[in-house]
């Protein structure tokens, strides 16, 4: 069975083909560089872009899949959350290409499709689990009960951590996204040099917004010159203070509920200091803590087809009459 996946819900243009229920044939992501210089999304920029590279991105994964379109037999596709243009794309795609070639398609929620990413790494796990979902646009820690059974259990209260990375990297004067550059940073910076503080806040939910706060007015009490001798230090001093929190309370999680897992995926998953204290934190309570390859971490399709495949495997399909969800809880 071959699953075309489409993902269009925010700046990343992407599609991938799956064979069964884990093999990617192929994983396609056009990241848009048009938003740099605005230091962050511009939704109308995003949709234009979508448009004109969608057909070259599907035909792309069909090429490196070594695949027709009419070799496929479902499509999965982003259907929310996200912004509403965007995802417009890649649905109305979706649409077309299933009418067109008679075949299932179904509408996938991004979170459950950042779920789905682990499994195409580690395909023995089995739920309950916990996965946490950590990127630009959300922080959330779900309780997987079994595949199609989620309990959102915390999530922020205002900015999700990459959000928090992106905002202070701006501060620091670093390009959009800002989460690599602070990572890269702070390999050479010290984590102690300055303690913002970590929210405390109740259950397993998280705050970002006061740290990021902490760290504007440190940067407006020390002066410019900070930035200028310091910057890998304030990197790090940074970068640590959101790890804390993101372990504590997804470990928190994984102990109150007794699950011997936990996933994390999203962007910054992909963050190598993240994924060592999670795993070594984690490992001392016998909790295996399982992060996806660099590539299925931040959007893809690969993680939608993988969705998608096993909705349509259960019988489930999506109508022409699905309309694109901004907001989707799982
Ligand atoms: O999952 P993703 O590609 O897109 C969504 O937001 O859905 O995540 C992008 C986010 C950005 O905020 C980016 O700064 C952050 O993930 N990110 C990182 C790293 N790589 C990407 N944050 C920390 N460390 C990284 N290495
Ligand atoms: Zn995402």
């Amino acid at each position: 069975m071959l699953t075309l996946g489409i993902e269009t819900s925010c700046d990343e243009t992407a599609a991938a083909v799956l064979e069964g229920i884990r093999e990617v044939r192929s994983n396609i992501v056009s990241s848009q560089l048009v938003h740099s210089k605005f230091g962050g999304v511009v939704p109308e920029l995003a949709s234009r872009d979508h448009i004109r590279l969608i057909v070259p991105v599907v035909k792309e994964a069909l090429d490196v899949a070594s695949i027709r379109l009419e070799n496929i037999d479902g499509i999965a596709v982003t259907c929310g959350p996200g912004l509403i243009g965007s995802i417009l794309v890649g649905l109305c795609f979706a649409k077309g290409l299933s009418y067109g070639l008679k075949i299932p398609y179904i509408g996938i929620n991004h979170l459950e499709g950042h779920i789905f990413s682990t499994i195409l790494t580690a395909p023995e796990i089995e739920p309950p689990f916990i996965s946490m979902i950590v990127s630009g646009g959300h922080t959330d820690i779900v309780y997987v009960r079994e595949f199609g059974d989620y309990e959102t259990v915390g999530s922020t209260l205002d900015d999700a951590a990459g959000e928090a990375f992106d905002k202070v990297a701006k501060l620091y004067g670093l390009p959009y996204p800002g989460g690599p550059d602070i990572e890269k940073k702070s390999q050479k910076g010290r984590p102690d040099f300055v303690r913002f503080p970590r929210a405390n806040v109740p259950g397993y939910d998280f705050s970002f917004s006061g740290l990021k706060t902490a760290v504007l007015y440190y940067l407006r009490d020390k002066g410019e010159e900070v930035k200028k001798e310091h910057l890998e230090d304030l990197a790090s001093s940074f970068q640590d203070a959101v790890i804390d929190s993101l372990v504590e309370k997804g470990i928190k999680a994984a102990k109150d509920r007794a699950v011997n897992s936990i996933t994390v995926s999203g962007g910054v998953a992909s963050n190598a200091a993240f994924k060592e204290r999670m795993c070594s934190d984690a490992g001392e309570l016998g909790i295996r803590a399982l992060f996806p390859s660099q590539e299925l971490c931040t959007d893809n399709a690969a993680m939608i087809a993988a969705a998608g495949r096993y909705r349509l495997e259960n019988g489930e399909s999506s109508s022409m009459d699905l309309k694109p969800f901004p907001r989707m809880h799982l």
